[in-house]
């Protein structure tokens, strides 16, 4: 199975609201991924709208035919939104106000009766429902409750491991997709991959999709997006 590339462009819009004009646009940041073999654009519409905005979404869908998985709070501000523009897929992740980034997975286990009527509502309007995780059973098995057709599991944990835990986080992320393919659920993974760690994760055979940003969009800073592009697809495509 070939491993999919999800190109996470929420920091091209971070640069742009930096200065508060509309340059550079992550649109063009999805044509290009478009042009060059991206699998699919993820973006993050978050509450603050500290990157990516609301008339970002319709841009991004018009501007190419890639796949748009938006990634959401579990609102219902976003449910509402997500509602309205129909992605490909929409990815429920934890956003607490005050975060950098997204710094763990959601509590699918905690949380049932939230977001039980979030997922069937989404599902219902046929958004491809994916619950951002931590690698663990309680979740995966949360997510199954919940009816989930994808996880996708929070990498940042092996991302941040030092030489001597890297090997054991990398056990349990690829136990963990062994176990949600048993399962008839599709397994992703994402936060915090790089050209350095990125080839352990691509190896996992289940994996479907990889959903990378915040690495490839620095790089481009230096190489440019379309050759940061290719390069990741380029170790994911040798790791497999
Ligand atoms: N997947 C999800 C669900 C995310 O929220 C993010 C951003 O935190 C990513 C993937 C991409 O992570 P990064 O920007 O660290 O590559």
């Amino acid at each position: 199975m070939r491993l999919r590339l999800g190109v996470n462009i929420d920091h091209v819009a971070t640069v742009r609201n930096a200065r508060g004009g509309d340059h550079p646009d992550p649109v063009r940041a999805a044509q290009i991924v478009a042009a060059v073999g991206g699998d699919g654009i993820t973006a993050h519409l978050r509450e603050d709208r500290r990157h990516i905005r609301d008339e970002d979404l319709a841009r991004i869908q018009a501007s190419t035919n890639l796949p748009l998985n938006l990634e959401m709070a579990a609102t219902d501000e976003m449910v509402e939104i997500a509602l309205r523009h129909r992605p490909h897929a929409a990815c429920i992740v934890p956003e607490r106000r005050e975060e950098r980034t997204t710094e763990g997975g959601l509590d699918a286990a905690g949380q049932h009766n939230r977001l039980a009527p979030i997922v069937s509502r989404l599902r219902d309007a046929g958004i491809r429902v994916s619950l951002f995780i931590a690698p663990e059973v309680r979740q995966l098995e949360a997510a199954m409750r919940l009816g989930a057709p994808v996880v996708e599991f929070h990498t940042g944990e092996y991302a941040h491991a030092d030489a001597a835990s890297a090997p054991a986080q990398l056990t349990r992320l690829a136990e963990m997709a062994a176990l949600a393919v048993k399962n008839g659920i599709e397994p992703h993974a994402g936060h915090g991959l790089t050209y350095e760690n990125v080839q352990p994760v691509a190896a996992i055979p289940q994996l479907a999709e990889l959903n990378i940003g915040h690495y490839l969009i620095g790089e481009a800073i230096f190489t440019g997006l379309e050759h940061a592009v290719r390069r990741m697809r380029d170790l994911m495509d040798a790791a497999r």
